[in-house]
């Protein structure tokens, strides 16, 4: 009887559901700390803007978008944050491979990441679709081994090559991925600025734009 009640309760509760059109989706996994790799570890929370980039290491315009807005990191100094989440974009091939090298990087010496980040910005053309088409995988990595122990320090080649057989640098990778699905991002370079979607996202900032942007938010905090 209380069994019956329970199953005719669940038809019920499925019909209003789906009258209603109510949407019930999966929960996307929580990680244990947020994403993203703060630049020079400094706080995000304090007395300071927060740029928010999620920059794909293979993409020209990420690569492009990102001397401008070092730059305006040595003037702010202190009153400015950065934030960088590696966002891999599906059409270009090796972007996630690059991405994960990153977490692998962060995890094995955490004041490498910045650095690697730069040399892939410096190489990515060897890493494009194109060149790396009739490379295997397994040769990718090996190469981006190479520059990968550049930044992260030497000795490190095989501990950074076993990261690459270690599910959770690939899920951090993925996390990273869906933290940019779930705040709406569609390419790469994307912005956001305390929080906020910049909508001149997509192509680089120059310096000044920056400043136009952040001197005025720093104004209104005193
Ligand atoms: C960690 O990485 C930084 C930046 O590349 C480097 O200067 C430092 O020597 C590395 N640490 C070790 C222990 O290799
Ligand atoms: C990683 O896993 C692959 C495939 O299982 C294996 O061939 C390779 O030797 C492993 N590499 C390391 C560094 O453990």
């Amino acid at each position: 009887m209380e069994i019956k009640a329970t199953a005719s309760a669940t038809v019920l509760l499925l019909l209003l559901a789906w009258c209603c059109n109510v949407h019930v989706e999966a929960q996307v996994p929580i990680p244990a700390k947020i994403d993203g790799f703060v630049y020079r570890g400094a706080p995000v929370w304090g007395h300071s803007v927060v740029v928010e980039a999620f920059f794909d290491p293979l993409c020209p315009d990420s690569r492009d978008s990102w001397p401008p807005l070092k730059k305006a990191l040595r003037h702010y100094s202190d009153r400015l944050s950065v934030v960088v989440h590696p966002f891999a974009l599906p059409y270009h091939s090796n972007a996630f491979i690059a991405c994960r090298a990153l977490h692998i990087a962060n995890k094995l010496n955490a004041s490498s990441t910045y650095p690697l980040l730069e040399l892939f910005f410096k190489f990515q053309e060897k890493y494009y679709n194109q060149p790396t088409y009739n490379l295997p995988r397994a040769s990718i990595i090996k190469d981006m081994a190479r520059l990968a122990v550049a930044a992260i320090g030497k000795n490190s080649l095989s501990t950074f090559l076993s990261g690459f057989n270690d599910t959770r640098t690939d899920s951090a990778t993925r996390i990273s991925f869906k933290y940019g699905c779930s705040r709406g991002v569609t390419g790469t370079p994307f912005f956001f600025v305390n929080g906020m979607p910049l909508s001149q996202s997509g192509s680089e900032l120059a310096y000044k734009e920056w400043r136009s942007i952040i001197d005025p938010l720093l104004e209104r905090q005193i």
